[in-house]
């Protein structure tokens, strides 16, 4: 071994992309708290510094390369430094990543993040970059159970899937992320069982698509929400993401159903062109998404509806946007991420010919963004006098000098973002609040 090489003792996490990554990281803090490793918020502090990546537009990539220009300017000055590369773009490619980055010492895929102690220990053993990109199911979850390092102590994730088969043609998913794989129902409730005894009291389960979710397992979706229900101490189940195609009538009842399950669901329809969705390989239609979203209204009419759209994917004329328009003119979402299409390499689209020129992508971006933020003040403004229940999550402002606290932010059933007048007593807890005011993105009120 080279004694100048110690194994780092203090790590930074630097996360980019979705929910499953940041929930990634918790993992890794989990796996590397357990094995004694401290943690710091000061990238400068740090001995081992984790880039933990997204690839799923260019964009997300650019910032991950432009961050670790910066932490090769830290390493310069502190040699000590150890730098690790993981998450959707290590997968795909790590070994462009050392070409691009010589002097990058870890890189591992997504399956691989159990190993990260072994892997580390090994880093300081050699001078040599140490890769690892293994296509292994086996370590994925339960070797971290009771093991999560999570931020937040009253919301949790629980991943219950992952991966995914649909090869929507945009999507690098199924490249970095690999097939789908959902978890045992056992181990998922195990988890939240647990997550409910330390004081945890709203679940997010995680997939990216949870409608699928039982693929080798004797659990449907729906059956898996009717089985977390009933769990004390968890007063709020979400999930997300949901694929149209896949939401069943008897998932719709089963979320009317079951108290617990909140009035909210991010349902990405990505284009309001049938032949736009054709080209997606999405497998419906503009009609048969309006035709779920009425079902889902008449079943639960007070559930809000959030949705990923995409512009400029390749072939997509003025007809096609306006049909997009249309779509969201006729569902009112409550809130939309709209998206340039970034071409993904491996994808299918990504050779298609019509690429539509960037102008024209951002120009459409612009529309739709505009016509988006006044549905979503105008269903904020809706709220305005009614009464919520809230999940008081966070102390916005603290009054430093008589340590009352001034303000709050919890989220509504519906996931809108509320901030109201409290004590910081109240955190974790659920009560009512009438809504007094609405801003585009979040709603103010006062305790009832
Ligand atoms: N370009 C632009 N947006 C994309 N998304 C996925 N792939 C691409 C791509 N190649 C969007 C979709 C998806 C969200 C997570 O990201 O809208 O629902
Ligand atoms: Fe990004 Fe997709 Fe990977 Fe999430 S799964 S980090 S969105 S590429």
């Amino acid at each position: 071994m080279n004694e100048n090489k110690k194994i780092p003792l203090k790590v930074f996490i630097k996360t980019f992309g979705c929910q499953m990554n940041e929930h990634d990281s918790e993992r890794m803090y989990g796996i590397l708290s357990d094995h004694g490793y401290t943690f710091t918020h000061q990238e400068k502090e740090a001995d081992l510094i984790l880039i933990n990546s997204c690839s799923i537009r260019q964009k997300a990539e650019q910032k991950a390369f432009s961050i670790l220009g910066r932490y090769r300017a830290l390493k310069a000055k502190n040699p000590r430094l150890h730098i690790g590369f993981c998450g959707c773009i290590a997968q795909r490619e790590a070994r462009s990543i050392l070409c691009r980055a010589p002097f990058v010492d870890l890189i591992f895929g997504t399956k691989n993040i159990h190993r990260l102690p072994q892997l580390i220990e090994k880093m300081g053993k050699t001078h040599k970059p140490i890769i690892e990109v293994i296509d292994d199911d086996s370590g994925r979850f339960e070797q971290f159970l009771g093991k999560i390092r999570r931020e937040n102590h009253i919301k949790a994730w629980a991943t219950i899937m992952q991966g995914c088969d649909n090869y929507c043609t945009y999507c690098v998913v199924p490249y970095v992320r690999g097939r789908e794989w959902s978890r045992s129902a056992g181990d998922i409730i195990a988890e939240i069982k647990t997550l409910a005894l330390q004081g945890y009291k709203e679940v997010t389960l995680l997939g990216h698509n949870v409608n699928s979710y039982g693929k080798g397992q004797d659990c449907t979706f729906p059956e898996l929400i009717q089985r977390i229900q009933p769990i004390p101490g968890i007063e709020r189940i979400r999930f997300t993401t949901s694929h149209p195609k896949d939401l069943s009538e008897e998932l719709i009842v089963t979320i009317k159903d079951c108290s617990k399950v909140c009035e909210h669901i991010h349902l990405p329809f990505q284009s309001g062109s049938d032949k736009i969705l054709k080209r997606m390989r999405r497998h419906y239609s503009h009609n048969d998404y309006l035709k779920k979203v009425d079902f889902l209204r008449k079943i639960i009419p007070d559930i809000a509806i959030t949705s990923d759209v995409i512009v400029g994917f390749p072939g997509e004329r003025e007809e096609d946007f306006q049909q997009t328009l249309q779509l969201i003119e006729t569902i009112q979402f409550e809130g939309l991420f709209t998206f340039l299409y970034s071409i993904r390499p491996q994808t299918t689209a990504g050779n298609f010919s019509e690429q539509v020129p960037n102008n024209i992508k951002q120009e459409r971006f612009n529309i739709l963004l505009q016509i988006q933020n006044q549905i979503s003040s105008a269903r904020n403004a809706l709220l305005v006098n009614t009464k919520q229940e809230i999940l008081a999550e966070e102390i916005l402002r603290e009054d430093k000098r008589t340590s009352s606290i001034e303000k709050l932010r919890g989220r509504t059933r519906s996931n809108k973002i509320v901030e109201f007048e409290g004590s910081s007593d109240l955190i974790g807890n659920l009560f009512e609040i009438e809504i007094r005011k609405a801003n585009r993105f979040n709603l103010e009120g006062i305790i009832l």
